[in-house]
């Protein structure tokens, strides 16, 4: 039996990103207190960053045992090490330098001043990711507790965009795509990115898409209501245990009240 899927719509992004910190704190509290330690997967993007900062400004933030988290990312830009455009760069400034996460902690995916090309890089995160797994995970990654995701308004999650050669590779079944594939010619700037593929994704215990504006409301309805995930792949972004929408009204607009309910209009 596939995992829930949750629809949680509220106001705004604002009220979003709030709603979003309280629920982090919450379950990476609960699962550190349940085993010790947890994984949490990052997302690049606007809303996604927002969530961080609006984190990083919360005195609750401290509840979170910083020792005990590792932290990962969904995709990358395949830009030199601190260019702000970087996802690693962005969720520092936003977060991860105001909080006392051992460095060693904070998974980053190479950058172009590291290794030679995205294959590379993906292949080296890819290690990386199986060297801190563990037998119990039965996976080539740990088990994320959380994987956050951001989505574009053409139904992109990751690095992972419709009906590119590297969302086809990563979904062929008889495909060598691991847990991390390289992306050239993203049609969302800049063109060259490392990103996980749908098997990393869906090996998560929880995925949560938080996702905000009118201009994504399209594709938020079509991945909720069967589309296929090379039209739009944030269809198959689905946590083995559970899978919650994070919405503000606007992106929640094009959605059917018995998805919604009163409440989220
Ligand atoms: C990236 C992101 C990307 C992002 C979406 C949504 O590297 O650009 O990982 O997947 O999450 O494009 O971005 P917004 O929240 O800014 O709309």
């Amino acid at each position: 039996m596939s995992a829930p899927v949750s629809v949680l719509v509220h106001r705004d992004a604002d009220l979003l990103a709030h709603a979003v910190t309280a629920r982090l704190v919450t379950r990476l509290v609960d699962v550190q207190s349940a085993r010790g330690h947890a994984h949490l997967v990052l997302t690049g993007g606007g809303t996604g960053i927002a969530c961080l900062s609006c984190l990083s400004r919360s005195p609750a933030r401290d509840a979170i045992d910083w020792s005990a988290l590792d932290i990962w990312w969904g995709d990358e830009r395949f830009l030199p090490t601190g260019h702000p455009d970087r996802n690693a760069t962005q969720a520092r400034t936003a977060l991860l330098d105001h909080v006392p996460i051992p460095p060693e902690r904070v998974h980053e995916m190479p950058a172009s001043d590291q290794v030679a090309d995205v294959d590379a890089a993906a292949s080296a995160y890819a290690e990386t990711l199986r060297a801190h797994a563990r037998p119990e995970d039965h996976a080539p990654t740990p088990s994320f507790d959380v994987l956050l995701l951001g989505m574009g308004p053409d139904g992109h999650v990751a690095s992972l965009f419709p009906e590119h050669p590297a969302l086809h590779a990563s979904l062929d079944p008889d495909g060598e795509a691991g847990a991390v594939i390289g992306v050239r010619g993203s049609p969302k700037p800049p063109p060259s990115r490392v990103s996980l593929t749908p098997g990393a994704i869906t090996a998560a215990r929880e995925v949560w898409l938080v996702v905000t504006g009118e201009d994504k409301a399209p594709a938020v309805s079509l991945a909720l209501s069967g589309a296929g995930p090379l039209a739009v792949p944030a269809a198959m972004a689905r946590g083995r245990r559970r899978t919650l929408w994070l919405l503000d009204r606007a992106a929640a607009g094009s959605l059917p009240d018995d998805l919604v309910g009163p409440a989220g209009r």
